[in-house]
């Protein structure tokens, strides 16, 4: 609590002035807002370069709660999220299980290319055909998978229940359906499940919607509702131990009049990334991302106008660019959204080694502000830490944020966790420049999940090189648990700070910057240390609950 000297008290300020004359005096003796605005912050003439935590953006006034803020924003020119989270194409981050999840939360996850084109393909498949609570792709038997088969698979997939068909597989005739129940006092084990599976069944004809789905499978007394289409053939499973998992997604990010989640995924730019080109397109995919991390090439340039030519329904996302020389040679060509960053990513050592880049902060915001003269939305890739650092980004212009070490240690991306040395719950985070990533498509091998065969990444090397040069580290990020609980933390926080600057959706906060509203303050290095926690003997940083 401040504490007014006597004068102040009586005379109503140390000035004389009455305090119901603060916004008066305000006004007419203060005609500058305080702070700075966008462009004297990122004058690199006088600044140098900046990143985010150089700066920060001035507290508004708040007239509404948090929770009115929305954060819709486009990621290509046709397509808009209802939340600014992208993830990025590493082998260590993004794969369908990161992809269908972050879209149902209302982000992107964009499916890496360090492996073959049919796993990518493959991948692309199982985010357009994921729906909710339907399991698309069920273990399935045949009538001749014999009980001790039943049981075995069982024990492979800890889970008992399996709709038996004609042939054994998806979109057959469904003939029965077996539970762990049926085999497990059956004394013999030779016997085909036909012997002892349940015929009577309780189905639900393709195209209902999840909810009649789950209210049938509740009133059915039943561990499983299979799915089938009008000839019988079995088309999906609803699962009663999913009932409760099978939660609304809001949302979920889905083209206008879909019902499919929209799917992303990179490709190269060497000729034979055109018939992976042709075979993600054939699986349904929505936006290709050409991943470079020098995106003004003679090989991109000619990608991007082949995609529009060939492809005209599919957005093309170009990058990745630093100067508004490289943004203004792919926005001729023809793109529909650009990817920002060269250098600033956790894993990266492409500043050090190639001694080429430009620090975050510069880099969004000089080809933000080119790019919207043209419509092209733009990604800030690589760098981002914390919400701030989202929100940052934002600040300087860009739509969305790519992020890759801050989601690599989910449960959605791929890899299994692992105890570091220091007893700390860890999963491997590799940049695709890392020699680890580079050996690995070379020998044909992607993530641990992802095999690769031929034309993987060719984000950082050429196939004649002959020496690697590293642009990349490989390490471990700590676990984060899930991205349904993580997601919805990031966009939480986002929507607290826009609250706090004062402003209801991200389009307001970047018109705010534009106009001079929005202000910021540079961060010498002493007030970047008082703004971090400082003083304390020990603390423990949790950061939601
Ligand atoms: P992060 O979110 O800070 O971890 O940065 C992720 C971004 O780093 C990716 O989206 C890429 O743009 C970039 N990146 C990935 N691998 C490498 C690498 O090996 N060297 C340099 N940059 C990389």
């Amino acid at each position: 609590m401040p504490i007014l000297n006597g004068d102040a008290m009586t005379n109503g300020s140390a000035d004389g002035l009455d305090f119901s004359k603060a916004l008066e005096v305000l006004k007419n003796e203060y005609p500058e807002r305080d702070g700075i605005d966008v462009k004297t912050l990122i004058d690199s003439k006088v600044n140098g370069g900046l990143t985010y935590n150089d700066f920060l953006m001035l507290p508004g006034y708040i007239g509404f709660p948090a929770s009115e803020v929305t954060l819709d924003t486009p990621v290509t020119k046709r397509i808009t999220l209802k939340t600014p989270f992208v993830s990025s194409p590493m082998d260590t981050v993004t794969e369908h299980s990161m992809a269908i999840h972050i879209a149902l939360l209302g982000g992107l996850g964009i499916i890496h290319h360090n492996c073959s084109m049919e796993e990518q393909a493959e991948m692309v498949r199982k985010v357009k055909r994921f729906e909710n609570g339907f399991i698309l792709d069920p273990v399935v038997i045949s009538p001749t998978t014999t009980v001790a088969e039943a049981k075995a698979l069982k024990e492979k997939w800890g889970f008992g229940g399996f709709p038996v068909t004609e042939d054994g597989t998806l979109r057959s005739k469904l003939v029965g359906i077996i539970t762990p129940r049926d085999v497990q006092f059956h004394a013999n084990l030779n016997d085909p499940v036909t012997a002892v599976m349940s015929t009577d069944l309780v189905t639900a004809r393709q195209g209902i919607d999840l909810r009649e789905a789950n209210d049938i499978l509740s009133k059915s007394k039943k561990g499983k509702l299979p799915i089938v289409d009008e000839n019988f053939n079995l088309i999906a499973l609803l699962s009663r131990s999913d009932l409760m998992k099978n939660l609304h997604y809001p949302l979920a990010s889905k083209l206008p009049h879909s019902k499919q989640l929209i799917s992303a995924a990179a490709i190269g730019t060497r000729p034979e990334d055109k018939i992976r080109l042709q075979k993600l397109v054939e699986a349904g995919l929505d936006i290709v991302v050409l991943d470079s991390s020098q995106g003004n090439s003679l090989y991109q340039i000619d990608m991007i106008k082949y995609v529009k030519e060939k492809y005209p329904g599919l957005d093309v996302i170009g990058g990745n660019v630093v100067t508004r020389e490289q943004a203004a040679a792919l926005i001729a060509a023809g793109v529909d959204g650009l990817r920002i960053g060269m250098g600033s990513g956790s894993a990266c050592i492409t500043q050090e080694v190639m001694a080429v880049g430009r620090p975050q902060a510069t880099s969004v915001f000089n080809i933000a502000q080119f790019a919207r003269r043209f419509g092209v939305p733009c990604i800030a890739d690589g760098g981002i830490q914390n919400v701030g650092h989202i929100v940052k980004g934002l600040a300087l212009g860009a739509s969305t944020v790519m992020m890759g070490g801050l989601l690599a240690g989910t449960t959605e991306s791929p890899g299994e966790y692992f105890v570091s040395h220091d007893g700390q719950l860890v999963k491997a985070y590799r940049g695709m420049g890392s020699i680890d990533a580079m050996e690995d498509k070379k020998a044909g091998v992607g993530s641990k999940n992802a095999k690769a065969s031929n034309a993987g990444t060719a984000r950082y090397f050429s196939e004649g090189d002959r020496v690697l040069v590293a642009q990349g580290v490989s390490g471990s990020v700590r676990d984060r648990g899930s991205i349904t609980k993580f997601v919805p933390y990031l966009m939480a926080g986002v929507q607290h700070s826009l609250q706090d600057i004062g402003v209801k959706s991200v389009r307001e906060f970047q018109e705010g910057v534009r106009n001079g509203t929005v202000r910021f303050e540079l961060r010498t290095a002493s007030a970047q240390a008082e703004g971090n926690v400082h003083g304390l003997h020990s603390f423990d940083k949790k950061l939601y609950s």
